[in-house]
């Protein structure tokens, strides 16, 4: 196995930013929780699915980075990014821990998932007609985050922005029997997906209605480990929600 991690010129030299997700920093990110929220504590017998794997960058980059040595089964729907996933793994040898579906993943979920993972589209807007209408979250933001926890799985680790009303998809998991019990917590710019005009004017009339939080600089990303409700662990859904509206 390489011991190389892909850098960010590899992708740039791939795709145009409008037909595969590009922005390191929060692949990077995401790629950070997986290895300590999931990763980290997982053994190989763990059903692992991914919603969305984009051109697969952050779970490669963990898989080379930890011992887990079971297999993570990635739904994308973008050929292109798929294509580029699948030429990856092949180049880092790990055709039997990643595996890339080019499928809707809610059209694809097998039963007994042990973890869901996610870097979800989470831009709010009025319709998908965006520079990448993948990236649509509805109109909050929040429309498939929210879904991701109706099928069902035992944990749940996604990314959670603040500008995607955050506190009613917390609710949201609670009510349907989960509780936080891990999160980190990274500022980011806005960046040229969330710059474009139609995504601005519906953050800030999220934030008029109290349910975007960022400040002109930055805004909040967590990544979030939600797990079914059970007496052994402490929920921190209020801490994470402290900070996630500090801004
Ligand atoms: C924010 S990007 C994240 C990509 C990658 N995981 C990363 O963090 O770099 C979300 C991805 O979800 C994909 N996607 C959107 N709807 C999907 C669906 N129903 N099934 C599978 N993938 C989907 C998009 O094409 C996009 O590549």
């Amino acid at each position: 196995m390489k011991e190389q991690l892909l850098t960010s010129n590899q992708a740039v030299e791939c795709y145009s930013p409008n037909k595969v997700f590009w922005c390191p920093e929060e692949s990077q990110f995401y790629s950070q929780c997986l290895e300590k929220m999931v990763l980290n504590n997982s053994t190989p017998v763990d059903r692992i699915i991914e919603f969305g794997t984009g051109d697969g960058s952050p779970v490669i980059n963990s898989l080379l980075k930890t011992r887990f040595s079971g297999c993570i089964h990635g739904y994308e729907l973008n050929r292109e990014a798929c294509k580029i996933a699948r030429s990856r793994i092949e180049e880092y040898g790990l055709q039997d821990r990643y595996v890339i579906h080019n499928q809707c993943f809610f059209k694809n979920i097998p039963s007994n998932v042990t973890y869901s993972i996610a870097n979800p589209p989470y831009l709010p807007a009025p319709d998908n007609n965006l520079y990448m209408p993948s990236l649509h979250g509805g109109k909050d933001g929040a429309t498939i985050t929210k879904r991701l926890f109706s099928i069902g799985s035992e944990n749940v680790m996604l990314m959670l922005s603040a500008y995607s009303n955050p506190v009613e998809t917390v609710e949201r998991a609670i009510a349907l029997g989960y509780q936080v019990i891990d999160f980190s917590i990274s500022p980011l710019k806005f960046g040229y997906y969330s710059c474009e005009p139609k995504v601005k004017n519906a953050i800030e009339q999220l934030r008029r209605n109290g349910q975007a939080f960022y400040s002109q600089n930055i805004y909040f990303l967590a990544g979030v480990l939600f797990k079914k409700k059970d007496d052994y662990n402490l929920d921190i859904s209020t801490e994470l929600l402290k900070v996630m509206t500090a801004l």
